[in-house]
């Protein structure tokens, strides 16, 4: 009897055990935390089309989800625009403004000690597992990856300066271990082996996971070859894998009223560049097509990771992101192969999100930006948004309350030169294919009533187009700002109100990058261009400071960035009471 007892009081404490066990695991499932998948393309345009060619990535990513059809980069160039996004901060709050020291690259993003604050650090403290491969910054290189090590990763296999643009001879580091040759193997496809590998580690533990893939597709070759030997380093069209060679043979790149066209476009330098000449032509269709060749590579690399995914049961709790670093150009406003400027082709890039709560094949209009996408991600991970944050979440429809505030700009800046890639890219500054003094602020400004494009030089050329009559930029009205009327007024009116919120932007930090007229006018009465233009404040908007630079510099040097600061709206005053 005893005996009995003591097997029934067995049996129910096991099932109450059991029980508890299932409680838990309940619980548990309940409140894990969503995983993320990152796939983070290198120089991958959107006004080309290139997306277009990627059928998995249409069909997998985006078509499951949302496209966000306006989102841009703050800066189009590699490495300040990946410091941007994994900061959530604009590159003049970061000062990682270029791709090499003094300015930028790795070591400044470890010296402005971004290393120990940074996105993937953030999430391992919020419990995530991290992972990553492929490329990170520039000067990321095989003499100073160990100076320090990347933090923030619990697993990593990085490709490595100088080797990290030559498709057939990459360089990876993984973890700590030293760098290793891949010489003679096929970039993508050794990095599709490695993500595989980093995403069955992050499947195989109990914590939610980030795991980013950086392919350097569709970037430029650079082929080392003598390099040793004192020739410097060639960018050539991108390679792609053999089995992709011949694709697209009748492809070009489309012509747009912009491309190669018969009169000049643009800011001063730009309206230097010549007519091309049909060899040139034929070559950037070529380039053209090795991009999107390049390009098949990753697709066939996002069918495989999504696959995976599929078979696991982490599935349907992992929001899968497909994004670029900067847009591309490639013949419009006569422009030689490259990235840096602030002309829609550079800083548009495609932006897809699939997941938990995420609707299918919607699109979303509204304006987004890179430094959006961190906030983006601790809010989809429910982890309170930072304060130095220069962006805000996305919004992503979804059952959480959301903390985004709607906007319609971007704050687009660039110091330095302008570097032109391939064949006939020697036409610049002095027979080189460099062109200094690419410095500049510009606020692009999109609504359902205007379509806007602003820009300040450091030589003091302006530049605004209209592109709701103008998508290509061609015509830059800045000159006829007393004749053009735009909104019901004259354009000098529209101007001046852009200029004062350029001023605002080009040294926002935190909530004022996210809603800067309440910057000026600070009882929050204005929040929108639209609600700026009410004549009451033509008097404010007219004796405004204006955005002005003194120099022409490399790197963020304030001193040679004109002012700073500018007025605040103070009501019923009139122009004596002002001046
Ligand atoms: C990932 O790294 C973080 C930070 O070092 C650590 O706390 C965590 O335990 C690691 N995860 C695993 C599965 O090792
Ligand atoms: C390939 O990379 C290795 C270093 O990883 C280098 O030593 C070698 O010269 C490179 N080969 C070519 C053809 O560039
Ligand atoms: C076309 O222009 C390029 C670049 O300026 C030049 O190198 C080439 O010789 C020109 N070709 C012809 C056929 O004029
Ligand atoms: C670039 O700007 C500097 C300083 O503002 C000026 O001295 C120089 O002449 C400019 N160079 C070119 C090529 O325009
Ligand atoms: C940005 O970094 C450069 C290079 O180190 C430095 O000269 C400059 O003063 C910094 N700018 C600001 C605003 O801190």
């Amino acid at each position: 009897m005893m005996f009995v007892l003591a097997l029934v009081a067995l049996f129910v404490g096991c099932q109450a055990l059991a029980m508890q066990h299932l409680l838990l695991a309940e619980v548990e499932t309940r409140v894990r935390k969503p995983n993320f998948l990152f796939i983070f393309t290198d120089d991958q345009d959107l006004q080309m089309n290139s997306p277009a060619y990627m059928p998995q990535t249409q069909s997998r990513i985006k078509d499951e989800g949302i496209e966000f059809a306006n989102h841009f980069v703050t800066t189009s160039l590699c490495c300040p625009s990946r410091v941007s996004l994994w900061t959530g901060r604009q590159a003049h709050n970061t000062n990682v403004t270029d791709v090499s020291p003094p300015y930028g690259g790795y070591p400044k993003f470890v010296s402005q000690g971004f290393n120990d604050n940074f996105l993937p650090v953030w999430l391992q403290s919020a419990g995530y597992n991290t992972f990553y491969t492929g490329k990170l910054f520039n000067a990321h290189s095989v003499f100073t990856y160990n100076a320090p090590f990347v933090n923030g990763f619990n697993g990593s296999d990085f490709l490595l300066d100088p080797f990290t643009y030559s498709y057939w001879n990459s360089t990876y580091q993984r973890n700590h271990e030293a760098p290793r040759s891949y010489q003679g193997q096929y970039t993508t496809d050794v990095m599709k082996e490695k993500a595989l590998g980093l995403l069955d580690d992050a499947l195989a533990s109990d914590s939610p996971f980030f795991v980013t893939v950086a392919p350097i597709a569709p970037h430029s070759n650079i082929d080392l070859d003598g390099v040793g030997d004192g020739a410097s380093p060639q960018m050539t069209e991108p390679l792609p894998a053999p089995r992709h060679a011949d694709l697209f043979p009748d492809v070009k790149v489309p012509r747009t009223p912009n491309f190669n066209p018969l009169v000049k476009s643009g800011a001063s330098w730009v309206q230097t560049l010549e007519l091309q000449n049909q060899t040139v032509i034929d070559y950037q269709d070529h380039v053209y097509r090795q991009r999107l060749r390049a390009l098949q590579a990753v697709d066939e690399m996002v069918d495989a990771l999504i696959t995976r995914l599929e078979d696991s049961d982490q599935f349907d709790n992992t929001y899968i992101i497909y994004s670029a670093d900067n847009g591309y150009h490639l013949g419009q406003h006569r422009l030689p192969p490259g990235k840096t400027t602030g002309y829609e082709e550079d800083i548009r890039v495609p932006f897809y999100i699939r997941g938990p709560g995420i609707p299918k094949g919607q699109k979303v209009d509204r304006v987004t930006t890179h430094i959006d996408i961190a906030p983006t991600l601790f809010e989809l991970a429910q982890i309170p948004l930072r304060k130095d944050f220069d962006g805000t979440p996305m919004p992503v429809p979804s059952d959480q309350e959301t903390k985004s505030i709607l906007h319609e700009h971007v704050t687009v800046e660039f110091w330095g030169h302008t570097l032109f890639e391939g064949k006939y890219s020697n036409i610049g500054f002095e027979g080189t294919s460099k062109i200094p003094n690419n410095t500049y602020k510009s606020a692009r400004i999109l609504s359902k009533e205007y379509n806007l494009y602003y820009s300040v030089w450091c030589g003091n050329d302006h530049e605004f187009y209209d592109l709701s009559t103008d998508p290509y930029q061609m015509d830059n009205l800045y000159a006829k700002r007393d004749s053009v009327m735009m909104l019901g007024r004259s354009l000098q009116y529209v101007i001046d109100r852009v200029d004062a919120l350029l001023l605002v932007l080009k040294s926002c930090q935190g909530n004022t990058c996210i809603e800067p007229w309440k910057v000026l006018h600070p009882d929050g009465s204005v929040a929108s261009l639209k609600e700026a233009l009410d004549p009451q404040f033509d008097v404010f908007y007219t004796i405004q400071t204006k955005v002005e630079f003194t120099a022409c510099e490399a790197g963020y040097i304030i001193a040679s960035e004109g002012p700073q600061v500018g007025l605040e709206y103070r009501d019923g005053l009139s122009w004596d009471a002002w001046t």
